[in-house]
């Protein structure tokens, strides 16, 4: 039987060195010391020796079993530095970069708007995107025939309380709550009861501005615009006015800005026309400066609302309104 122990553990020394991963030394481990075993088989054999020789074998087994099991416990640890530094650290992969948050497309663009406005003197504010009948069309002048105030255009919370279509509300809250003059911009969004499309969104970002003093006119609309958008889209842009209706100015009109992609000459991104559609302005109707208590006949101003994404959408290229809401990775990476 002394044989035999020693046989074993010449087999387990060398089976020890020669295992180099851990699940040949899971096997090893199985085995020798499993509950079939080698060991265990030792001592299963216990039963036929003399009893007098029992104690020494019994003990014999033991130490045999106990240099293994610190012998096999070395050899683990070794295994596990070698696969551990194996696996984690390899000096010939390349690094994995890491991405930094950025700001959204809309919100750079949303910022650069308020910047400039903000560098002529204009105040930021803003106002409730749940809105009432009362501001967001009875305050603004619009008549009750018109289109805007039906269910298949506006998204209505209860009969008297809508989201608001338009920023334009907030030109009524900011009045009512002090005196001329006003210089302000409110940007925020607005809701619509739109199906989505390319061009189209029921939820989409607009810039109201508004300038109230005495003496305010056209040329003063006229003139803060083509400043603006010569920063915006840079110093050779041009803009036009088209005349058009809004129900809170008169006269109104719709704003154009040359093409900054062709300077005008026609192209792709305008259609070949040269001109970009950009939002809409006007003289505020006396009506309303009559609903928040201004004089009208001392004072007068003017207003106007562009819409953010396709400011967005032109001047990074964006070809769908919707890819700037979907916020796939792919495309947010890229600002
Ligand atoms: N509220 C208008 C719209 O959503 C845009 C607009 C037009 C705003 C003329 C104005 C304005 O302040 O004067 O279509």
């Amino acid at each position: 039987m002394r044989e035999t122990l020693e046989s074993i553990n010449r087999d387990f020394q060398n089976d020890v060195t020669t295992a180099d991963s851990l699940p040949a030394l899971e096997e090893i481990r199985h085995r020798y010391f499993g509950r079939k075993g080698k060991i265990n088989e030792l001592f299963s054999r216990m039963p036929s020796l003399k009893p007098e020789e029992r104690p020494a074998m019994g003990k014999a087994i033991n130490d045999l079993r106990a240099t293994m099991e610190s012998e096999f416990q070395r050899r683990i640890e070794e295994v596990q530095a070698e696969e551990f530094t194996g696996v984690t650290v390899d000096p010939t992969l390349p690094g994995r970069k890491s991405y930094l948050g950025r700001l959204h497309p809309l919100t750079l663009v949303e910022n650069e708007i308020i910047d400039i406005f903000v560098h002529m003197g204009f105040v930021v504010e803003s106002g409730p995107e749940v809105e009432t009948v009362h501001y967001n069309f009875d305050m603004l002048n619009t008549p009750l025939w018109h289109p805007a105030r039906d269910e298949t255009d506006t998204i209505y919370v209860t009969d008297n309380l809508l989201l608001r279509t338009e920023t334009s509300p907030v030109q009524i809250h900011v009045m009512e709550l002090q005196p001329p003059p006003v210089r302000m911009i409110a940007p925020g969004r607005v809701y619509r009861n739109e199906k989505p499309d390319a061009t189209h969104g029921a939820m989409f970002m607009q810039v109201e501005g508004l300038y109230v003093d005495v003496g305010v006119d056209m040329a003063d609309l006229k003139g803060t615009l083509l400043e603006f958008y010569r920063h915006l889209f840079g110093p050779e842009t041009q803009i036009r006015f088209r005349p058009h209706y809004f129900p809170f100015t008169e006269p109104s009109a719709e704003v154009d800005v040359s093409c900054f992609l062709c300077g005008g000459r026609g192209c792709r991104v305008c259609k070949d026309s040269g001109w970009l559609e950009m939002g809409g302005s006007g003289m505020v109707d006396p009506a309303v400066f009559q609903g928040v208590g201004y004089d009208p006949e001392v004072y007068t101003g003017f207003a106007f609302g562009l819409g953010v994404e396709r400011i967005a959408m032109l001047k990074f290229g964006i070809e769908d309104l919707r890819m700037l809401y979907e916020n796939d990775l792919r495309l947010l990476r890229q600002f």
